[in-house]
């Protein structure tokens, strides 16, 4: 925030040059209390340089800076070893407000990312399996990742590496020819394919050489047999169109469907690469590359079948996303039990001379957990994505009909209710850890909800529509106390953006929109708003703020924000 910086300018001016602008800049920090100041100085690095305790440093500094402090501060004064700043709350207020109604929603842009395209693998679930809770982590982080990027100046290329290929797909054909028909598949095709491959895995157990018979099929497939592929084609067709509801349900589009199988024709050129750098090595009958200095496991390129592998598949992706994107980052949102998986792709790369591959970025996560434990495809213990999605929907349906009947869009608040809940439920979370599966809780309107910041924004919007606001503020009055923590709030919301992009960190969003929902509540319980006085306009226009960040906050974490619920 631009009072950061101009705190720092204050400061050095009375360093004498020992720090410069940018140091302190890193430096400065938010007291610990509100009664504190708004921003502190630390001068405990200081300390070494000058060999004075930080207290004194920060007592002499407070004197020198006396004079300077202009009509943005209020107060400097020192607290031990730092050096605090009350800021002069009404230029403040009238400065951030008046950025806000002048920008809208574009409050937060930056260019930092100076167009430059970042690739995001996202979402990728596998055809003919389930859309499992790991693959919604994906969708929903890598969404709000490639929107808070774009807020910040990137353009993402959202690209969903459907994982149409593999081993399991000679599980599924052998499955289906010896238990499918034609006809329970196409009745029902998502769930009759999830049950025949659960049913492999079953029957496999005891009978072992139903892997082998898997394993053959699937090599047919890569050899072009016409059976397998048709097969191929028909399961990946069903899995698509099921897939395609619950993207369609979340409002998450992609720019690239290019999955696995897309990489068929492609990875000739990528071994041809290896075995001209003299990086292929045999063992046991398989292709590997070697990756000793590295202290990682060998990568294995080809089995001994001659059978291609992830690994073979995502060194063509990454190549191909290269030449195809020239992108700056090219980042993997992929569960944290892949970490080795990408480490050895990025190594590869590299031993490839493939200067682009340090570009390549793992966004790993945790798990959701159902009481406790991961959820498995193999066993059948599985929550069918969709099914928790309109469950959700059907919960805030049910809401609404109770607490609000006479609600003109009923069913499509529901949906962005229902939908904003899921997402956020997951977004909250810093992405590593575990998260237990609870819709109870997503959709609680009190608490760290979606459906708390969205109706804390609809209030809102029904207090500016009875107001009838004219959509200015001539000159900003200060009420009272109840109204600086959501004008501080406000003012970090750029921040707040810019940190999320660099750590890749969506839940900073999700919890800065909660802190400005809790702060706005809190005023409005202590303030009466519609009050006709002086200062109603300023309060106006401070719920308009609100509105504003609140709106583009969900926004860039992908949520609608309903003007009404
Ligand atoms: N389909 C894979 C899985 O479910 C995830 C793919 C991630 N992306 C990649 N380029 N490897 O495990």
């Amino acid at each position: 925030m631009m009072y950061i910086k101009k705190y720092a300018e204050v400061i050095v001016s009375g360093l004498d040059d020992k720090l410069t602008i940018q140091e302190v800049e890193r430096l400065i920090e938010k007291p610990r209390f509100i009664n504190q100041g708004d921003l502190a100085f630390p001068c405990f690095q200081l300390a070494k340089i000058m060999r004075k305790a930080p207290s004194k440093i920060a007592e002499e500094l407070s004197q020198r800076l006396q004079g300077v402090s202009m009509d943005l501060f209020e107060k400097v004064e020192p607290a031990g070893g730092f050096v605090n700043v009350f800021l002069n709350k009404t230029s403040v207020a009238q400065d951030v407000l008046n950025n806000i109604i002048e920008q809208k929603e574009h409050y937060g842009d930056f260019s930092i990312g100076q167009n430059g395209i970042v690739a995001i693998d996202m979402s990728s679930p596998n055809i003919a399996k389930p859309f499992s809770m790991g693959h919604l982590r994906s969708t929903v982080i890598g969404h709000a990742i490639a929107l808070i990027l774009e807020k910040t100046g990137y353009k993402p290329v959202k690209i969903n590496h459907l994982g149409d290929w593999g081993t399991q797909f000679g599980k599924l054909i052998t499955a289906y020819r010896l238990w499918g028909s034609e006809e329970t598949v196409k009745k029902n095709p998502f769930k009759e394919l999830l049950a025949l491959y659960i049913k492999f895995h079953v029957e496999a157990e005891v009978n072992p050489e139903l892997e082998q018979t898997g394993r053959d099929w699937f090599k047919r497939l890569e050899d072009g047999d016409e059976t397998a592929l048709q097969l191929w084609k028909w399961f990946r067709d069903e899995s698509l169109k099921e897939f395609s509801k619950i993207y369609h349900l979340m409002g998450i589009e992609f720019d690239s469907f290019a999955g696995e199988a897309f990489y068929n024709d492609k990875m000739d050129e990528i071994v041809e690469h290896l075995e001209k750098s003299k990086l292929l090595e045999e063992s046991a009958g398989a292709q590997v590359v070697m990756l000793k200095e590295e202290e990682l496991p060998p990568c294995l390129i080809k089995k001994s079948d001659g059978a291609t592998l992830y690994a073979t598949r995502d060194l063509a992706a990454a190549k191909y996303r290269f030449d195809q994107y020239q992108f700056v980052k090219s980042l993997y949102v992929v569960g944290n039990e892949q970490s080795l998986h990408f480490k050895q792709l990025k190594a590869v790369l590299a031993k490839m001379n493939f200067d682009w591959s340090n570009h390549l970025v793992h966004i790993p996560f945790g798990m959701i957990l159902k009481d406790g434990k991961k959820m498995s495809t193999r066993k059948g213990k599985v929550v069918l994505l969709e099914e928790v999605l309109n469950e959700s929907i059907q919960l805030a349906l049910k809401n609404i009909e109770e607490k609000n009947p006479s609600l003109p869009a009923k069913e499509e608040t529901a949906k962005m209710v229902g939908t904003g809940a899921i997402m956020f439920h997951d977004l909250k979370n810093f992405r590593m850890n575990d998260i237990e599966f609870s819709l109870e809780d997503m959709l609680k309107v009190e608490g760290e909800t979606g459906p708390y910041v969205q109706y804390t924004n609809a209030r809102a919007q029904s207090i500016l529509r009875k107001a009838a606001w004219s959509g200015n503020l001539e000159e900003f009055r200060l009420n009272g106390e109840a109204e600086w923590p959501v004008i501080i709030d406000l003012l970090n919301f750029p921040a707040a953006i810019c940190r999320a992009a660099e750590k890749y960190d969506p839940s900073l969003i999700a919890k800065y929109v909660l802190d400005l929902a809790q702060a706005f509540n809190k005023y409005y319980g202590e303030v009466r708003i519609l009050e006709e006085n002086d200062e109603k306009e300023s309060r106006l226009a401070l719920v308009y703020a609100v509105s504003i960040v609140l709106e583009e906050g969900l926004r860039s974490l992908g949520i609608k924000a309903p003007k009404e619920m």
